[in-house]
């Protein structure tokens, strides 16, 4: 198991609260970014295995496999703060994978709020890449947010899916 940054909170949901009331891209929070967005990739997988549409399947895995690119690239603007990047955990070892997820039910009304924490998370990238003077560091956290309307486009298009089949 991979240890937690010091004084990172327990749990993934107190991770993701610290995260969302970030307004600067801090060391701290950008640890804890690559340890939720690892666990993103995770938390897609567990939706994609409960859903029988495939290509509603094939859309939430999609999502899963960036959410594990956002950790790696989340991890490379650590490197290029400090010098050394920070590790991205396997599933297994990830600290905020270690207490089962809740297995809320996939459904379309879930898929679409869901759209709008991902929608959040690339105004939440915007604001970070906004008050970060590295510009290498900025272009990286603008790539992520950029791909996370994409993920609450997809969800949307997931939604819609769901409620058609
Ligand atoms: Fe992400
Ligand atoms: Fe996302």
């Amino acid at each position: 198991m991979q240890t937690l940054p010091d004084g990172a909170p327990a749990t993934l949901g107190e991770a993701f609260a610290i995260i969302n009331a970030a307004t600067h891209p801090t060391l701290d929070v950008l640890q804890l970014m690559v340890l939720a967005e690892a666990a993103g990739k995770t938390l897609y997988e567990g939706m994609a295995d409960q859903v029988a549409l495939p290509a509603v399947q094939a859309l939430l895995r999609h999502n899963g496999r960036e959410e594990l690119a956002h950790a790696h690239r989340v991890s490379r603007a650590i490197g290029k703060l400090t010098g050394s990047d920070y590790p991205v955990p396997a599933p297994e070892d990830n600290p905020y994978l270690a207490a089962p997820a809740s297995s809320r039910p996939v459904t379309a009304d879930m898929l679409a709020a869901l759209a709008q924490t991902e929608f959040n998370g690339d105004a939440l990238y915007e604001n970070w890449a906004r008050n970060c003077p590295n510009p290498d560091v900025a272009a990286l956290l603008r790539q992520n947010g950029r791909e996370e309307t994409e993920h609450g486009q997809r969800l949307q298009q997931a939604a819609e899916l769901m409620r058609a089949g």
